[in-house]
């Protein structure tokens, strides 16, 4: 299986800054026949990265967010068709973030998510417990759940393009990434419960991205567990050559 290594660079880099970084960042990007590095910036620079990265084989430009109305009375949002108008080919759905800070609900993250891939989007659904859950052992619980409900519009022939980041807040910006062992269990977890939800065939090639204080020192570790198939980078993909760094890591180690 390919491995996904995306950076999620949040509420962070305007337009001077993202010209910055992919000029440092296509010196060093080697590129890959099969997509498996990605940038979500913020939507402003996404046609900025488009005209200097866009050309680069194996690096996939998409979004942190989908609405799934084509358009209408959406405040602040942004629909598939004006996402793929921008080149975007992903769109990142149910971030912690936006569940904690923006009031997302399973609910509203499963219909993004429908709407993503039925309009060819890849998308890349987040789930992860808080640190008051995983104190309280709830992860598995919570994921779970998250799962199920995120999922709730996705068929058994609609998955192709689906990918899942687990990504347990209390790694999130901490420095504190989960240990190997702990990404391992919840990531097998994912995929037994993806069976029952999308079938063994779609479970088995599922993409299960983890995220949360990734860095190119630790990505390899990670990397060696046999359902972590690759990484949301939040922190260490601002920087090109740290970014670069950890997709290369990833790559020999995946
Ligand atoms: P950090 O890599 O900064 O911990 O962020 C992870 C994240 O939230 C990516 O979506």
């Amino acid at each position: 299986m390919t491995p996904l290594f995306v950076a999620n660079w949040k509420m962070n880099k305007g337009l001077a800054e993202a010209r910055e970084f992919a000029a440092e960042f296509s010196k060093v990007f080697k590129s890959a026949s099969v997509p498996d590095a990605g940038i979500a910036p913020v939507l402003s620079c996404l046609p900025q990265l488009q005209e200097s990265l866009g050309q680069q084989k194996g690096l996939l430009l998409g979004s942190q967010n989908v609405h799934w109305e084509e358009s209408g009375a959406h405040t602040g949002e942004i629909s598939v068709p004006m996402l793929k108008e921008l080149g975007a080919e992903f769109a990142i759905v149910g971030h912690s973030e936006r569940r904690e800070f923006y009031g997302e609900t399973d609910q509203a993250v499963a219909k993004r998510t429908s709407a993503a891939l039925a309009g060819g989007l890849t998308a890349i659904v987040c789930v992860g417990e808080t640190q008051s859950q995983f104190e309280a052992k709830q992860t598995e619980q919570v994921v779970s759940k998250q799962l199920k409900a995120s999922l709730a519009g996705v068929s058994t022939e609609d998955n192709s393009k689906l990918v899942i980041a687990y990504e347990p807040v209390w790694a999130i910006g901490t420095g504190l990434a989960a240990t190997p062992e702990i990404a391992q269990n919840v990531h097998q977890l994912i995929r037994s419960e993806l069976e029952g939800l999308i079938g063994k065939d779609g479970a088995v090639e599922m993409r299960i991205l983890y995220g949360g204080s990734t860095k190119p020192g630790n990505i390899a570790e990670l990397m060696a567990k046999p359902d972590v198939n690759g990484a949301l980078v939040g922190g260490a993909s601002l920087e090109a050559e740290s970014f670069n760094s950890l997709i290369e890591a990833g790559r020999a180690a995946g």
